[in-house]
């Protein structure tokens, strides 16, 4: 019953985005990825593109890199981030430390901008480290962070977020794509209400960047994060991004206040004063090697295109929901994803009470996705690397498993 596995090889075989597979390090033929929005593939290119940076630029160079281009990464990496994946003009994103310090960073900086205004809002299924993050500034402020309690499949909306708006809200803070229910939330809206209210906005676009089109000028948003691990394939713990619209530039204070964030940091002058533009996110050296190794997957997403990549997140999700209708749902397995794919990104939660048992054999039978509580077996399409046949398969093993458990 349902789609064979001939149909997603169909579908592979008409894929204009199927080559982009070839530019990956991919060796384990056996192996049925489905995480790539924890931890993206490592692009081909990059370990031969980190060997040459590290011969020449370190090893040789040395010290002159750092005016021989170095310094200009983090402003140059981010300029080319925000053309291919953030909708962003040039000069308002940098790529810079962990996408927590980066969150805690701009979280701060929107704050300074509005003083006694005394609370923050957020939704209880944000993802934990905005959470807590959010906690701690809190407490060390006295603010009050309002929570919105929406439902788990789905994600904060216009409609949960307008009552708890006021005067006294300083911030609203929101993941564009939930990390658990890949539900997209609707930035234009969400700004428009927060900015009504007189609020800043800190969008949080960690599962959205290089999966589904962030359109951060036309849709009003202030200051946003994001990781360059997932759908940006640049390496486990890679450095996060920052924007900034630029109207926010003149008045915008972070709070961790170092040298490369100054004004003309060699002058190594008295007093802090912060870069023009953007630079003033930054805080210490920039990570090189690191910043390095997103190149080549910011490149990707540049020459697959995200309309493209957006495109085939689609039918990678609709397969694998049409798929876990026919095989998955008489054995107790539920989506808890968005099922109009206008709202979802390129994951799909599918929930069932025993997900952390399943995942577990799952992955021993190398098939991987991830657990995330309480019940949801995460399933992650990266659009250039996933094919229609590991849909298949995943879901395929999946089935296997539950009809053996029963
Ligand atoms: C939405 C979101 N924010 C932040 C993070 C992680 O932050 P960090 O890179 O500092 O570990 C993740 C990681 O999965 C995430 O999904």
């Amino acid at each position: 019953v349902g789609v064979g596995r001939h149909r997603a090889a169909e579908l592979d075989a008409a894929d204009p985005l199927r080559t982009y597979r070839e530019r990956f390090a991919i060796d384990d033929y056996g192996l049925v990825y489905l995480d790539g929005n924890s931890l993206g593939r490592m692009p081909r290119a990059t370990p031969a593109c980190l060997q040459q940076v590290a011969a020449v630029q370190w090893g040789d160079r040395l010290v002159r890199s750092w005016d021989e281009g170095w310094m200009e990464l983090p402003t140059e990496i981010g300029d080319r981030l925000a053309a291919a994946a953030l909708g962003a003009a040039p000069g308002q994103v940098v790529v810079g430390d962990s996408t927590t310090v980066c969150f805690y960073k701009l979280v701060c900086a929107a704050l300074e901008l509005r003083p006694g205004r005394t609370e923050i809002v957020t939704d209880v299924d944000n993802f934990p480290t905005d959470r807590y993050a959010l906690e701690g500034i809190a407490q060390a402020r006295g603010l009050t962070v309002r929570w919105i309690q929406g439902d788990p499949a789905a994600g904060p909306t216009p409609e949960l977020l307008a009552p708890l708006l006021g005067e006294k809200t300083a911030l609203v803070t929101f993941s564009h794509v939930s990390y658990r229910s890949a539900h997209i939330a609707d930035m234009a809206a969400i700004s428009a209400l927060a900015h009504e209210a007189g609020a800043l906005t800190v969008g949080d676009l960690s599962h959205s960047a290089g999966s589904v089109p962030v359109e951060l000028d036309r849709d009003g948003a202030d200051l946003a994060v994001g990781c360059t691990y997932k759908y940006l394939n640049g390496g486990p713990g890679a450095p996060a991004y920052m924007y900034a619209r630029a109207e926010l530039h003149d008045q915008l204070r972070q709070p961790i206040w170092g040298w490369l964030g100054r004004r003309d940091p060699f002058a190594m002058e008295q007093g802090y004063l912060p870069a023009p533009g953007i630079r003033a996110l930054l805080s210490g050296t920039p990570p090189v090697l690191s910043l390095i190794a997103i190149d080549e997957g910011v490149n990707l997403v540049a020459q697959a295109g995200i309309e493209r990549i957006r495109a085939k997140g689609i039918a990678l999700t609709e397969l694998a929901i049409e798929l876990a209708d026919t095989k998955l749902a008489d054995r107790g397995v539920t989506i808890a994803s968005p099922r109009d794919p206008a709202q979802r990104g390129a994951h799909v939660a599918l929930a069932h009470p025993d997900a952390e048992r399943l995942c577990a054999q799952l992955i021993e039978r190398c098939v991987i996705p991830d657990f995330r509580r309480p019940d949801v077996i995460r399933c992650g399409f990266s659009p250039l690397s996933t094919r229609f046949v590991d849909v298949w398969d995943g879901i395929e093993a999946l089935r296997a498993l539950l009809e053996s458990s029963r």
